[in-house]
């Protein structure tokens, strides 16, 4: 599936009332056509990925944007694809040509409505900026995590209490992305939610439609986040088929093998010379981002036949592909404009509970020879802060480590609620929260980094550390 191709094809000087131009347009707009669901994700400094869903097939998805509420310009493309079982078209249009961090107004084909976004910052911008991340997050509400729960399912929702998605988009302005670093939905948990008696009736022959409809809620659910913060996504073991796992004779074809996951999402990975949604990076100011794929393409990866999951997933690169693009991309990074490397991969290595042997195998050995500062994982459904860790010798954040600081969030929220942690606590551990929230990083400067944890219920910070690191930059200020 390639969708990755688009052109700017008319940038009109002028342009009438874009509130007239959408009314124009939505009077001859059929209802399937009428986009939902619409993200977005950075597409280089002077670019933006548009995705959106339809119940039809769009000819020729098209976006209009300018920095102005006229909009002015048009970009389209041919990438309107969908799978069996799926209810709904994936429409994916790339805006380029754009100037970086500026503010832009923008309209999918057929919107009622004007979004906007913020462009990234160029690398060498030292201004500081927030970042939310956030692992394991799946659909609230009736057929995900709600008030109650079904038979083997436990942690509800306390009345009144906020989810993540809430939260989020609570303080969606205090931070320019969000970074889901795998488990995304949680629609595979449907026959869970049926057998347990949540989701009724018990119907395992429905023809993919509780899947499909549990992916769509998810979606239809963090729009108001992500049409107008990009959503950076990494692959999760959820998302490899539609029952987890647990028995692949109910997957329909479209339902297994990231099917719903290549389809949803359009990371930059053509512009940073990865695979699809699976690995790529990107940098914003002090920072160069990397998404690594925990569940496929490497050795023993666990979502590959006769890997420890059930899977059946991947490849999706030749043998080597993904570990040889890490370390060229790692060695490309120029660390006096962009001091900062952030990697997440959804499986952790250091955590006090079964941990990713196969994953610390193959990932650590790059991520400490490149000098990355900062590992996040989800995959675990708590928070547990580590230390920075070279081969499980732990050393302490504020002291200038040369090794990764790790972080474990796995910690969103879905049907299934939070996991146990195995006492006692790895040596490495420095905090553990078990309790639904997501991470909010500050970038300061080149050499102060700090994370908080947001309890999603009612926003309180429950923990929070800074990073040091002793160096100099080469980075500009536009507001010291
Ligand atoms: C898997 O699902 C099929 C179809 O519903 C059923 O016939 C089979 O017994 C199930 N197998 C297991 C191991 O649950
Ligand atoms: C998954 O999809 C990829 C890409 O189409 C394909 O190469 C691979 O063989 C598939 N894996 C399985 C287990 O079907
Ligand atoms: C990690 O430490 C163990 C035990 O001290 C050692 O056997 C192993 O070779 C080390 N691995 C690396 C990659 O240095
Ligand atoms: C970097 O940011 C930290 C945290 O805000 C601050 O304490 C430190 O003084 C800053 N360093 C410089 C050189 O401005
Ligand atoms: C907020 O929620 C957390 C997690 O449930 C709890 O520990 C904390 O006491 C709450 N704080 C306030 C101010 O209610």
């Amino acid at each position: 599936m390639l969708f990755k191709t688009a052109t700017v094809v008319a940038l009109a000087a002028t342009a009438s009332c874009a509130t007239i131009l959408s009314e124009k347009r939505n009077s001859g707009c059929p209802d399937d056509q009428e986009p939902t669901q619409v993200r977005l994700a950075y597409h280089g400094d002077r670019g933006m990925s548009v995705s959106w869903n339809t119940k039809s097939k769009l000819a020729k998805p098209s976006v209009e944007f300018g920095t102005t509420m006229e909009l002015g310009g048009t970009v389209s493309s041919s990438e309107s694809i969908t799978y069996p079982t799926s209810s709904t078209y994936n429409n994916h249009v790339v805006i380029t040509g754009l100037q970086p961090n500026t503010r832009y107004h923008y309209q999918p084909y057929c919107s009622q409505r004007i979004y906007s976004f913020t462009t990234a910052k160029s690398v060498g911008d030292g201004d500081d900026f927030k970042f939310a991340m956030v692992g394991d997050m799946g659909t609230m509400g009736p057929d995900g995590l709600s008030t109650t729960v079904g038979k083997g399912a436990a942690n509800p929702l306390k009345p009144g209490e906020k989810n993540s998605i809430d939260s989020l988009h609570d303080q969606k302005t205090s931070f320019d992305f969000v970074w889901h670093v795998g488990d995304i939905a949680y629609a595979d948990s449907w026959v869970k939610e049926e057998t347990g008696g949540y989701v009724t009736p018990l119907n395992l022959n429905d023809k993919g439609a509780e899947y499909d409809k549990i992916l769509n809620e998810f979606y239809d659910e963090i729009e108001p986040i992500t049409r107008d913060v990009p959503y950076m996504v990494g692959p999760g073991n959820h998302e490899a088929n539609c029952d987890n796992g647990a028995n692949l004779t109910l997957c329909l074809p479209g339902q297994l093998n990231f099917t719903g996951y290549r389809a949803h999402w359009n990371m930059p990975s053509d512009v940073s010379g990865g695979v699809e949604n699976f690995w790529y990076s990107w940098n914003h100011g002090m920072v160069h981002f990397i998404t690594f794929n925990t569940e496929t393409d490497f050795p023993n990866a666990p979502d590959e036949p006769g890997g420890e999951g059930a899977e059946f997933a991947g490849p999706f690169a030749p043998s080597g592909a993904q570990l040889a693009w890490l370390a060229k991309d790692l060695a490309a990074v120029d660390r006096k404009k962009t001091p900062w490397v952030i990697a997440a991969g959804h499986r952790p290595w250091y955590v006090s509970t079964t941990e990713c042997k196969e994953c610390q195998a193959a990932f650590e050995p790059l991520l400490l020879k490149y000098g990355v500062d900062l590992v996040l994982h989800g995959h675990k459904h708590f928070y547990e802060r580590e230390s920075a860790i070279n081969n499980f010798t732990a050393s302490e954040i504020e002291k200038n480590p040369s090794a990764p600081w790790y972080i474990v969030n796995g910690a969103a929220g879905h049907y299934d609620g939070l996991d146990t942690p195995t006492f006692p606590l790895v040596p490495t551990s420095r905090k553990l929260i078990v309790e639904y929230g997501w991470s909010l990083f500050t970038v300061h400067n080149c050499t102060h980094l700090t994370t908080e944890f947001i309890a999603s219920g009612n926003g309180s910070v429950l923990d929070t550390a800074t990073l040091y690191k002793a160096r100099t930059c080469d980075v500009t200020k536009d507001h010291p």
